[in-house]
């Protein structure tokens, strides 16, 4: 059985997860109302993941007898900026999650709650992946900058995630 600070720990998880997919959602929305439909594809299969990690949370403490509670998520914003300024936030809200999962980590050792540690080194894995992710995607267009060549060059590759 799962205590029941981590049981809130794990509901507010499962409410950054889902809210990052609603960021990402948007943020595709928003690249394909620009005619960027790779990036729109690559941060639509993002919304998805992010959708998965929910219900890998959900999943876990239902597992260990913790009862789920689905918060409210907040509206993302509607207007991104370029694509630099876009995969900019992606980053960032990534390195956000990073934390959050840290600190959920540290809580669940604290309480040594050895299941849950184990199951959180899949989240860390994953993290250190979209980090990277994010990261190259900014750094190539940074090189890019803003031009149009290397903008729809990019986006088609993209487009193959
Ligand atoms: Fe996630
Ligand atoms: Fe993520």
């Amino acid at each position: 059985m799962i205590s029941d600070n981590l049981t809130k720990k794990v509901n507010e998880q499962i409410k950054e997860e889902l809210e990052s997919a609603y960021l990402y959602l948007a943020m595709s929305a928003y690249c394909e109302s620009k005619n960027f439909s790779g990036f729109a594809h690559w941060l639509k299969e993002q919304a998805k993941e992010e959708q998965g990690h929910a219900l890998k949370l959900y999943g876990h403490l239902l597992e260990r007898g913790g009862l789920v509670e689905l918060k409210a998520i907040s509206a993302p914003p509607k207007e991104f900026g370029s694509p630099r300024e876009l995969f900019e936030q992606v980053l960032v809200h990534e390195q956000k999650i990073t934390a959050l999962i840290r600190t959920l980590y540290e809580v669940a050792k604290e309480e040594k709650d050895y299941p849950l540690e184990m199951f959180l080194q899949w989240f860390i894995n994953e993290q250190v992946e979209e980090e990277a992710s994010a990261t190259k995607i900014v750094e190539t267009l940074k090189m890019i900058d803003n031009k149009a060549q290397g903008l729809i060059m990019l986006d088609r590759e993209l487009a193959r995630r």
